[in-house]
């Protein structure tokens, strides 16, 4: 089968890491592994300087037709002073929104090599494999009513409202238990039931979700808040972890800081699966930005975005045992003391974006 690929490099380093998953991308061809049909398209201030829109119709009509979306990063000083509705990141929310792009995947995967320069102790980190599933369209982001009233005694008042119906919970919690499957078979869900009815909803619903079709894998709840510390004290108890949009949010940067540098994390963003198809939506990025310090510099580290496509393999293209080796070739390089200007540690060699991609093909 030939697997359609969107390409979006977007702005600042966006391209310049993009190329290195263009590179393995073209070697798989070439080995005859796997056929690729590869668009391309613009996004962010790349494609506002060049239709004045942070990404155009005909660009979504692609990422609608695609078997996965790989995504750069957009934005940058550049765009400051662009309408606000056109900003760069309007074209990341147009794609998630439009695409129905509901979970939002997040391994937190400590290498060996990298186990020194996490932000904890090397047996609290060294080995951790942990995936957070946060829910990305609903809750409190996008809940109705949210305003600021004047009350017009000198004061303000704002609200926002955190909003879950059963159907969300129900999908993110199949999306949280089909990937633990495929893992340690163990899913932590965590909210705040003692305080919030949303977390009393969530709570039970999970729990239904569980009973009716996952009892083969081990449930676990836990309080956001408490669920926080043991992340931080102790976080190989965990498997797949699966919350809201606020607590996701804050959860996957704190477990984020657990691995090390931002260059390393990659993201995926999946959709309800196609009734016809049955295949999902999916976009899959770097958590990093455009990181406009460093663009053009030929030093971004491109394993972030290498490991977004590692999961595009894995979880749009079924290609699991090569999505496995692109992982062992991330530890390969890393293991061989090879680091960009961002990981550099004492007696390892500096190697550039290009020289890192490389590395990895080698390997
Ligand atoms: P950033 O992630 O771009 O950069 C933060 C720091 O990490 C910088 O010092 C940067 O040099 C470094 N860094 C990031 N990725 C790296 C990589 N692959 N290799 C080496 N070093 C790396 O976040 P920042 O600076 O807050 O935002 C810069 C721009 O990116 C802004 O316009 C922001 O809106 C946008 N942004 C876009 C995102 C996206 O496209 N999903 C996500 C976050 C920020
Ligand atoms: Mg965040």
């Amino acid at each position: 089968a030939t697997h359609k690929l969107l390409l979006l490099p977007g702005d600042g380093i966006g391209p310049e890491v993009m190329a290195e998953v263009k590179r393995l991308i073209d070697w798989i061809d070439a080995q005859g592994i796997a056929r690729f049909t590869i668009e391309n398209g613009l996004v962010g201030g790349a494609a506002y300087d060049a239709d004045k829109l942070p990404i155009t119709d005909a660009t979504m009509a692609k990422a609608d037709a695609a078997d996965a979306i790989i995504f750069g990063a957009v934005g940058g000083p550049k765009w400051d002073s662009v309408p606000y509705e056109h900003r760069p990141e309007a074209g990341l929310l147009r794609l998630r929104k439009d695409l129905g792009l509901f979970a939002n995947l997040r391994p937190a995967v400590c290498y060996p090599a990298l186990a020194e320069s996490s932000s904890l102790k090397r047996e609290v980190v060294e080995g951790l494999d942990i995936m957070i599933v946060r829910e990305l369209t609903g809750g409190v982001y996008f809940g109705e009513p949210k305003t600021i009233t004047d009350l017009g005694n000198g004061q303000k008042r704002a609200v926002d409202t955190q909003v879950y119906d059963t159907y969300e919970i129900e999908r993110i919690a199949r999306v949280a238990f089909d990937l633990a499957r495929k893992r340690q078979n163990k899913v932590t869900s965590m909210e705040k039931r003692n305080v919030m009815k949303s977390g009393v909803l969530w709570n039970e619903v999970v729990t239904q979700v569980h009973g009716r079709e996952y009892k083969d894998v081990t449930l676990e709840h836990q309080l956001a808040d408490s669920g926080g510390m043991n992340l931080v004290k102790w976080p190989k108890q965990f498997d797949v972890i699966v919350t809201d949009n606020l607590f996701g949010d804050m959860l996957s940067d704190i477990a984020a800081m657990l691995t090390g540098s931002l260059g390393m994390l990659p993201s995926a963003s999946l959709g309800e699966v196609d009734a016809k198809t049955k295949k999902r939506k999916a976009m899959y990025e770097p958590v990093h930005g455009s990181a406009p310090d460093i663009a053009g510099k030929g030093m971004a580290n491109p394993l972030a975005m290498i490991a977004s496509f590692g999961m595009a393999l894995r979880y749009s293209l079924e290609m699991g045992e090569l999505a496995d080796k692109v992982d062992q070739a991330i530890a390969a390089v890393l293991a061989k003391s090879l680091r960009t200007a961002d990981i550099k540690s004492e007696g390892a060699t500096v190697v550039s974006t290009s020289g890192m991609g490389e590395a990895l093909l080698k390997e």
